[in-house]
């Protein structure tokens, strides 16, 4: 499949989807003013990224992709189906949304399932949690009533979190891993963090309670205290507690603009207060540096994509940040003008990025080359849907709160049994074959670098 290279005329293109005789086979092409030409191209490259998960094959654990993705990445990928419904009304996945839900989120709602334990970080879980809060706040199909509802998961997630909130070293803040025994213990960062406190706004937005929205106000300042966000409001990684933060990785990923822009956005929606306001456009301020001049408004993650380093994490991020700001579109209508111009010029280069593989429709890594760049992965398929599908935004209605046609069950003190850690994984060493959290790789590099990747953003 990759000898249809991105430097082939396009009628050689063509001429191979014809002979390959598939009747579906059809490049993917994006109008972004045209609803019915968005919710096509949606459908063409989740079909695509589908035929990644395995999940619900006789035998496999629902939930899981298979190897090199990660038990995050299905957490985002379920983030992403439902999205997909609620933007285009096609309920295709939906079964399989729930039963990936429902089996990894467990008795607790917590989403800690013990096969992850060896692994699992905050961040991790936060993306599962985001999935679970997003099924609330679209009104996505309900679980069937003897099991936990959306909303208690969301719950769950952060009443787990809560309580790890460290004091113990840089003033606050969440670590990134949860276990003790995992690598990456000492390590804080800004996903992790960001994560609690995205959950922690739209929980404080859907539920009206004002503990949410405290923590949520505690993780924005501690994140600024301790400097993972600049006062120009960059956001850097993270840094190790065993220097009590003060040696941080500078590194700039799309995804930690995107996490604290939501949750700002939400706590805009709120408070109505004027420094949420600032917040959320300082925030799109800095995610200039995300978006090219040439061509114009296209995102790229600058920290790997232009040196060919973006680890299999990392070619998913662009499509969390094109997905936050959709929803931040919602949230804070006053970005509207700023974060539109943006989805609509990013989509249709990440669609005309979509035309590789035998169907035309395996999408690369690289919207701003505005072709297929040749590489297949199942990250960078899933954030071409996000993007693409967030031209949606204008055509579908606000998210739904308690008090505001949700109907999602919650409970309060959900996950308040924390799952027994298992004693086993102590003498389990962690081999690079093992899965890895959000921000392993982050962290590998930097041990690789010598502790500090700062230089690998250049500008
Ligand atoms: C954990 O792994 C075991 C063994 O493969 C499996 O039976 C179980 O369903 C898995 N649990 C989850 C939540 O995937
Ligand atoms: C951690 O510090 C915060 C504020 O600095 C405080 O409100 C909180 O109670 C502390 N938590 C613990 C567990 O000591
Ligand atoms: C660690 O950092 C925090 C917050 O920046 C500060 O309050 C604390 O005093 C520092 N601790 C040490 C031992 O330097
Ligand atoms: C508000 O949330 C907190 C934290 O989860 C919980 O302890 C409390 O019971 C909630 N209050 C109400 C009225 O639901
Ligand atoms: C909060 O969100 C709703 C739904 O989109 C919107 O109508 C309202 O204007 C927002 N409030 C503020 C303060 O922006």
């Amino acid at each position: 499949m990759r000898m249809f290279g991105a430097s082939q005329p396009s009628w050689a293109r063509i001429l191979t989807v014809a002979l390959a005789g598939a009747s579906t086979a059809q490049a993917v092409t994006l109008d972004v003013e045209d609803g019915d030409s968005i919710k096509i191209a949606a459908r063409q490259v989740a079909t695509n990224m589908m035929s990644y998960y395995t999940g619900n094959r006789p035998g496999d654990n629902p939930g899981n992709l298979p190897d090199p993705y990660y038990w995050w990445e299905a957490g985002a990928m379920f983030n992403a189906l439902i999205d997909y419904w609620y933007y285009t009304g096609d309920d295709k996945w939906n079964d399989i949304t729930t039963q990936g839900l429902l089996w990894q989120a467990g008795d607790t709602g917590a989403f800690m399932p013990n096969n992850q334990s060896k692994t699992e970080g905050n961040d991790d879980q936060a993306f599962w949690g985001f999935a679970a809060m997003s099924a609330a706040e679209r009104n996505f199909p309900n679980p069937p009533s003897d099991k936990m509802g959306w909303l208690a998961m969301a719950q769950a997630t952060f009443n787990t979190q809560a309580p790890r909130w460290d004091n113990s070293s840089c003033g606050g803040g969440l670590r990134w891993q949860i276990f003790t025994w995992n690598n990456g213990y000492s390590y804080k960062n800004t996903i992790s963090t960001g994560g609690f406190f995205n959950l922690a706004a739209r929980l404080a937005k859907y539920t009206g309670n004002s503990t949410y929205q405290e923590w949520a106000e505690r993780a924005w300042d501690w994140t600024e205290d301790v400097g993972f966000m600049t006062p120009d409001y960059h956001f850097w990684d993270g840094a190790s507690d065993l220097s009590n933060c003060t040696d941080i990785n500078e590194i700039e990923w799309t995804y930690n603009n995107g996490v604290f822009l939501l949750g700002a956005a939400n706590m805009w929606n709120i408070t109505s207060d004027p420094k949420w306001k600032d917040r959320v456009e300082r925030i799109l301020e800095s995610s200039e540096v995300f978006f090219s001049d040439n061509p114009k408004n296209v995102m790229f993650e600058r920290a790997c994509e232009t040196v060919n380093t973006c680890m299999v994490d990392q070619r998913s991020f662009k499509g969390y940040l094109a997905r936050w700001m959709a929803a931040t579109t919602q949230m804070a209508p006053f970005t509207y003008d700023l974060i539109m111009p943006k989805l609509k010029a990013s989509a249709s280069a990440a669609a005309q990025a979509c035309d590789g593989g035998p169907e035309g429709t395996t999408c690369g890594l690289k919207w701003t080359e505005k072709k297929w760049d040749t590489t297949t992965d199942f990250g960078q398929q899933m954030a071409a849907l996000e993007v693409i599908q967030a031209n949606l935004i204008t055509k579908v209605a606000a998210p739904v709160t308690s008090d505001n046609g949700g109907t999602s069950k919650g409970d309060p003190s959900a996950g308040g049994k924390p799952p027994a850690p298992t004693p086993d994984a102590l003498s389990y060493p962690i081999t690079t074959g093992d899965r890895a959290g959000a921000g392993i790789l982050t962290a590998l590099m930097m041990i690789t670098l010598g502790g500090s990747a700062g230089w690998l953003v250049w500008d």
